[in-house]
């Protein structure tokens, strides 16, 4: 019997994260393969010693980098690759892969690295920026899940204060797609096979996360959107994809971001779909 530990982040309270790990625990056990979850800090990362009881791979739930690298270089298989992970949770060094294999995404800024206690307001980058988004516009720190870190700025003196607060952070500017405010799909993506997704909305914020108060129900995808969605996550590499799509003005999908550790549980309530028993059987075919 193969063996699997799933990584979820012990530092986080909320019972979701634990959640999602049971999920795929599910999975595991529905084909056969025995899962330990363990929570990040349950793995001593001592360097000069070799770890023991390895499993057969990690389902890596989290976006502990170094966890992730450790346990790869220790000769585990990692999904998804820690690499991934860190493209995926910086949203900043995301875009600027998704632009780079030409996937339609929303204008996108990348804002310069200012170190905290300084300031570069007299550059003319930030007029810049201002002059070629326009208001409204989108602000997205690097780091940031469920929307939290998702603003949209709507006058000159919003922006400002943003900027500064934002000194020290790895951030983007980004146009505001007006015409899917309050509305996105979640597609999750297996190696290149869309295993399921949902149409996400909400009356009372320009966000469409659930977290956010926003609902959702099943939606049958265009080929568009289908095409789309895959070329975000083989974009970014992801082989574990959940990726936001954007309606654009002629509802052409626009790629919102790819998330690496996406959680399930939302999808399975909608569709009835455990996108964990996709994800085991894709990596018992991958590692043989
Ligand atoms: N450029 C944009 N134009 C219009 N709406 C946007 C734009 N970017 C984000 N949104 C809305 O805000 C929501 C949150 O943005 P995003 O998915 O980038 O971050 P996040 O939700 O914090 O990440 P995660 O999905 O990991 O929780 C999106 O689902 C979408 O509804
Ligand atoms: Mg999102």
């Amino acid at each position: 019997m193969k063996t699997c530990w799933i990584i979820y982040n012990g530092s986080l309270i909320n019972d979701k994260f634990l959640d999602q790990a049971r999920l795929m625990a599910e999975a595991c056990e529905q084909l056969n393969v025995q899962p330990t979850i363990l929570k990040n800090y349950e793995i001593m990362m001592k360097l000069d010693e070799k770890l023991q009881n390895k499993p057969d791979f990690v389902i890596f739930l989290d976006k502990d980098i170094l966890l992730a690298t450790y346990l790869k270089n220790c000769g585990i298989p990692v999904f998804n690759d820690p690499e991934v992970i860190e493209t995926c949770d910086n949203k900043a060094k995301q875009y600027i892969q998704l632009a780079k294999a030409h996937v339609p995404m929303p204008t996108t800024i990348i804002a310069p690295k200012v170190y905290p206690k300084f300031t570069i307001r007299d550059s003319g980058y930030f007029e810049n920026v201002l002059h070629t988004l326009g208001l409204p516009m989108i602000i997205k720190e690097g780091h940031g899940s469920f929307g939290m870190n998702v603003y949209l700025i709507h006058t000159e003196e919003e922006f400002y204060e943003k900027v500064d607060a934002l000194r020290g952070v790895d951030f983007v500017f980004q146009q505001f797609v007006a015409s899917s405010r309050g509305r996105d799909i979640r597609v999750n993506i297996i190696g290149d096979e869309i295993i399921a997704s949902m149409y996400r909305h909400s009356e009372t914020d320009f966000r469409a996360n659930i977290t956010n108060g926003g609902h959702a129900e099943k939606i049958m995808l265009t080929d568009t959107q289908k095409e789309v969605a895959i070329q975000a996550a083989k974009a970014v590499g992801a082989e574990f994809a959940g990726v936001d799509l954007l309606f654009g003005p002629d509802e052409a999908p626009i790629v919102c971001e790819v998330n690496a550790a996406a959680h399930i549980r939302n999808l399975y309530n909608v569709t009835g779909i455990n996108v964990g028993v996709a994800f085991v059987e894709y990596i018992l075919k991958k590692i043989g």
